[in-house]
């Protein structure tokens, strides 16, 4: 068996096989074989790998070069996707070598940070990654919002084809991916794949012509439902702009569907305002994201919520392990590698599950993802406060 490089258009003779039997329905038609081909241009800036044997594609693993903003820093993310294997070559540990030369590739090639949507957690929490939260949805009927009909905003709304205000939504995830913890974009060779994507709203809420929020959606029939996609905004204006939109869907359709990250408590966007939120997970379908770190260097620069420090070893992984002193000084953490006796014994989904902000130090050890000395907790606690990230990205 050997593992190999191969271009985007490559892929339609070694990967399209093994994932379109892992995740399509099959067998597939060669109209979809010529789908995925045209589709390549946009993977051009993968990095893609195989496992060959007699000339035979047996697996194959892929990642796009992303950004993702941890605690305020601005990485270089491995957004990992396209692993499969053939049925009659798993369990022979060939995604798992494919997956370890993967993640060194592509720190090499300025990764910092990973992500991937999991078919079960516990198979990349192996490869040292941890959950990170799903998305919600928020379901409910317009005239709950009937309130926000009345409401002087100070801002409008448009609605274009996604194709027309493309520009616009994509500067707005620019700007979030500067602001918004966890928040990932794709580079610009697979982002213009969704220009072309198909047809779909977009409402775009500005304030004195800056833009403040953004969300798709399509509306599927009259008395319908308005299903729309991630509730982008900087902010409660452009939020209650966007609400004050889908309010006015009143009479058109029965429900508005549309997806939230954990830090949204629509119960609170109404008085009397009914409305269900729910957060779904399921294998293999519907995982929650999971992340890891590629590099410790990636620890530098984050916003730390107070001033400590503590000498932490991160132990059973290729990529991280080592000794380490974390400081954090005027807001900001700094990592050294050290020589100190470690305060705190830490996997790689540990340490990586709290620069995350995921689990607070007491819920590393409970998890089994290392151990803590008591003094540590806090100064971990201090260092690393809880904060849910908003991956956005699907891939
Ligand atoms: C999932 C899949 C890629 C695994 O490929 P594989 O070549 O069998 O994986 P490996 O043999 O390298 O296994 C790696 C490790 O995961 C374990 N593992 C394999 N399948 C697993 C499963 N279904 N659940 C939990 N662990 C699993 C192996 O025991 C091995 O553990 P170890 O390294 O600690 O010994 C393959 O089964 C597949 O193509 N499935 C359908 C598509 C899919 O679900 N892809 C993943 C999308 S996120």
């Amino acid at each position: 068996m050997q593992i190999r490089q191969i271009t985007a258009d490559e892929r339609t003779d070694t990967m399209f096989p093994l994932q379109t039997y892992a995740f399509m329905p099959s067998p597939w038609t060669d109209a979809e074989r010529e789908t995925y081909a045209r589709r390549m241009v946009y993977y051009r800036t993968a990095t893609s790998l195989i496992a060959e044997e007699d000339g035979q594609a047996l697996a194959g693993v892929g990642a796009f070069p992303m950004r993702q903003n941890v605690r305020g820093v601005v990485h270089g993310m491995a957004g990992v996707a396209s692993v499969s294997s053939h049925p009659s070559a798993r369990r022979r540990g060939l995604v798992r070598q494919l997956m370890t030369r993967l993640m060194r590739q592509m720190r090499e090639q300025g990764s910092a940070v990973s992500a991937l949507y999991p078919f079960r957690p516990s198979f990349y929490g192996r490869l040292g990654y941890v959950g990170i939260p799903r998305v919600r949805h928020a379901v409910f009927a317009p005239e709950g919002l009937s309130h926000l009909l009345r409401a002087d905003l100070p801002g409008e709304v448009q609605r274009l084809q996604l194709s027309e205000g493309f520009d616009d939504y994509n500067a707005l995830t620019l700007r979030l991916l500067e602001e918004r913890h966890g928040f990932s974009v794709y580079d610009e060779t697979r982002t213009a794949e969704f220009r072309e994507s198909p047809s779909q709203w977009v409402a775009i809420a500005r304030v004195g012509g800056e833009v403040v929020g953004a969300v798709t959606y399509r509306i599927d029939q009259y008395g319908g439902d308005l299903v729309a996609g991630d509730l982008l905004t900087t902010g409660p204006m452009g939020r209650a702009l966007l609400l004050q939109f889908f309010a006015r869907h009143v009479d058109q359709v029965a429900r508005v569907r549309v997806k939230i990250g954990t830090d949204e408590v629509p119960e609170l966007w109404g008085t009397d305002f009914a409305v269900h939120t729910e957060g779904r997970v399921e294998f293999p379908r519907r995982g929650g994201p999971m992340v890891r770190l590629l590099s410790i260097g990636a620890l530098n620069g984050l916003q730390v919520g107070a001033e400590a420090g503590v000498t932490v070893e991160v132990v059973e992984d290729e990529l991280l392990a080592g000794r380490y002193r974390l400081t954090g000084e005027s807001g900001a953490l700094t990592v050294e590698e050290s020589t100190d006796q470690p305060q705190a014994t830490l996997t790689c989904q540990g340490i990586s599950a709290l620069a995350y902000g995921v689990l607070d130090p007491v819920e590393v050890v409970t998890r089994g993802f290392g151990r803590v000395e008591a003094p540590a907790v806090e100064a971990l606690g201090a260092l690393f406060p809880t904060k849910m990230p908003y991956l956005f990205a699907d891939f």
